[in-house]
């Protein structure tokens, strides 16, 4: 399996899945543990299993489907990725990074990004949803991202901007699309780390003093890729559970897993919310 793709390959990939497509997909989605039953309301569904695409990363972890669900959500055309890959499953970042690049090369402009994510601020409940203002790439300030090595100038610049990684606009719409449908959503920062163990007390007292509100183990290498090439990003965090601040409680899997069925439905109606009025 390739760790790096060049443009060449890159196009190659995206040439192997374009035939099979129902339509021109505009939107990726990209399902975060627990969340994958989303696709399940894609219209006229095309489904094309991971492990049929050359060089695509399956997911290692329970509760990731591994397909690419193409069809159409309140009349947009959508490639929904149900199921993603994390850097602690093994994968390079190019590799975590590469359905970004592939969605990129077949023309889709919008990306929404969701995951599963423990609660740093104190006032967020499992189950609620928050919208992605912000990231902290700490994961990246240790030097993994997947623009690391040669820079492909055909897909963006060398040193891309990132003051507007979420676009605000895209924040804006969907904050009023759950309001519309009676669900409070949050806005704040997501922290992304490389995992997989769960955070100590300590690592936790730390984030929360660094402006984190919620913190995964995913999402900010893809949304690094996407934004170096250019593609508007809508990110939406599902709570799953509380931090463990005093260290009395567990976290386990499991429970982000369960808290997942109880996000759904409120993603369902705010992603829907959105594609309806971009
Ligand atoms: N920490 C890190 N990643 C997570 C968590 C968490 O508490 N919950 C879901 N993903």
């Amino acid at each position: 399996m390739k760790e790096t793709f060049t443009l060449a390959e890159m196009d190659q990939i995206a040439q192997s899945i374009r035939p099979k497509l129902a339509n021109a997909p505009r939107v990726g989605i990209i399902l975060g543990s627990g969340l994958g039953s989303l696709a399940e309301a894609v219209e006229n569904q095309v489904r094309i299993p991971y492990p049929e695409i050359p060089d695509w990363p399956v997911s290692t972890v329970f509760g990731h489907q591994g397909q690419l669900v193409n069809g159409s959500l309140k009349d947009q055309p959508v490639l929904v990725m149900q199921g993603r890959v994390h850097y602690y499953e093994g994968y390079t970042m190019a590799q975590v990074a590469l359905p970004i690049r592939v969605m990129q090369r077949l023309g889709i402009e919008t990306l929404i990004v969701t995951n599963a994510a423990g609660a740093v601020n104190p006032a967020y409940e499992p189950g609620d949803l928050m919208l992605i203002q912000d990231h902290l790439n700490l994961i990246g300030m240790a030097g993994l991202t997947p623009l690391r090595g040669p820079n492909l100038d055909e897909l963006g610049p060398r040193f891309p901007d990132m003051s507007q990684a979420y676009d605000r606009q895209l924040g804006a719409i969907a904050l009023k699309a759950a309001q519309d449908s009676g669900i409070g959503m949050h806005s704040g920062v997501y922290c992304c780390l490389a995992g997989p163990s769960f955070e100590t007390p300590a690592d936790l007292r730390f984030l929360r003093s660094i402006g984190a509100d919620t913190v995964g183990m995913s999402t900010v290498p893809e949304v690094t890729a996407a934004r170096h090439g250019g593609t508007r990003i809508l990110g939406i965090s599902g709570i799953s559970n509380k931090a463990n601040l005093d260290g009395n409680t567990l976290t386990t899997h499991e429970e982000v897993l369960e808290a997942g069925k109880q996000i759904v439905p409120k993603l369902i109606a705010v992603i829907n919310g959105v594609l309806s009025r971009i």
